[in-house]
């Protein structure tokens, strides 16, 4: 069993990864944590709570954190994930309530106790992460991995050259991307193949569990977003789960190591993540970049994962 901490800021995706992690009996969730992205601090903790109250899941310490990104003011998806961060679902009200310190305490109190590495699983703006990497330096050797949503080799999805979770927070992601910690990306170049159709959605709505529901519901809102033409899509990109199921299964995907910073100064490429594809700076590897998914084997994993409850 893997074990891994869940850094987010839920978001209908990031609300799917908590469920592919607590229904699959391979990982171990020791922690949640939530940062400031998709919506303010305030909400992205409180779905994160609503969320695992939905999936009867009231021991994991979930903890909230930085209020802000490092340098710049906080920047929120409310056009993509509405006003409550979750909008399209009825969602119950938290029935426990977050643990007492802050994010960054909690990771790493979880890492100390912890007798073997732990995975880390980020599918927000990288705030936290870089904020524990500087106070808790001497704790970076008990992260086995970082897996991320975040960047991209190709397009952005915030600005031309820029994806969400890093056009946030750029200095951040720069300090993780630099960190020296094993990393795994999935970014836009991967997640906007791993779409979901409006066939499979209904199918997710025959399921006869609470969380289906619930599912299907967010699922009809956050939809709406990606289903403007400009995007080209036939379906639902769903970023985040990629992460967590590419630790249950690998060999869904296909990726190459590549090395990788991050743009902080650019006029129009601020929040870019560079990827080297042709080695043309000859530096170390430091990523692990996805770049294909079997679409169907994701979203069968996804489907099987849902009716668990
Ligand atoms: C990322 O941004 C957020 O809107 C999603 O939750 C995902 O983490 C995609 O760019
Ligand atoms: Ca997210």
């Amino acid at each position: 069993m893997k074990k891994i901490i869940i850094d987010c800021d839920p978001g209908h995706d990031d609300a799917l990864a908590l469920i592919m992690a607590v229904a699959s009996p391979k990982l171990e969730l020791l922690a949640v944590t939530t940062s400031a992205g998709n919506q303010t601090p305030d909400k992205t903790l409180n779905n994160a709570m609503r969320m695992l109250t939905l999936l009867k899941e009231n021991k994991i310490p979930v903890a909230g954190g930085n209020q802000k990104p490092l340098m710049q003011d906080l920047i929120i998806a409310d056009n993509v994930h509405g006003e409550t961060g979750l909008d399209g679902a009825v969602l119950p009200t938290p029935n426990f309530s977050p643990v007492n310190i802050p994010a960054v305490q909690l990771i790493a109190e979880k890492l100390d106790e912890s007798s073997e590495p732990v995975i880390l699983v980020v599918t927000g703006p990288m705030t936290n992460i870089a904020l524990f990497l500087q106070i808790y330096p001497h704790l970076a050797t008990k992260i086995e991995k970082i897996v991320f949503m975040g960047g991209s080799s190709t397009t952005g999805n915030y600005t031309p050259s820029s994806e969400f979770n890093i056009a946030v927070d750029p200095e951040s992601a720069k300090i993780v991307i630099n960190s020296g910690i094993p990393l795994v990306m999935a970014g836009l170049n991967l997640t906007h193949q791993a779409q979901i159709y409006q066939e499979e959605i209904d199918n997710i709505r025959k399921i006869d569990n609470n969380v289906a529901q619930s599912v299907a519901q967010q699922l009809d809102f956050y939809g709406i977003y990606y289903g403007q033409d400009k995007w080209g899509f036939k379906g639902t990109p769903l970023h985040d789960p990629c992460t967590i199921a590419w630790l249950l299964h690998p060999e869904y995907f296909e990726g190459f190591d590549y090395h990788v910073d991050v743009e902080v100064s650019g006029e129009l490429t601020r929040g870019e993540t560079v990827v080297d594809l042709f080695d043309l700076l000859n530096l170390p590897k430091n990523v692990h970049v996805l770049t294909k998914i079997d679409r169907k084997k994701f979203i069968d994993l996804l489907i099987k994962l849902i009716a668990k409850f």
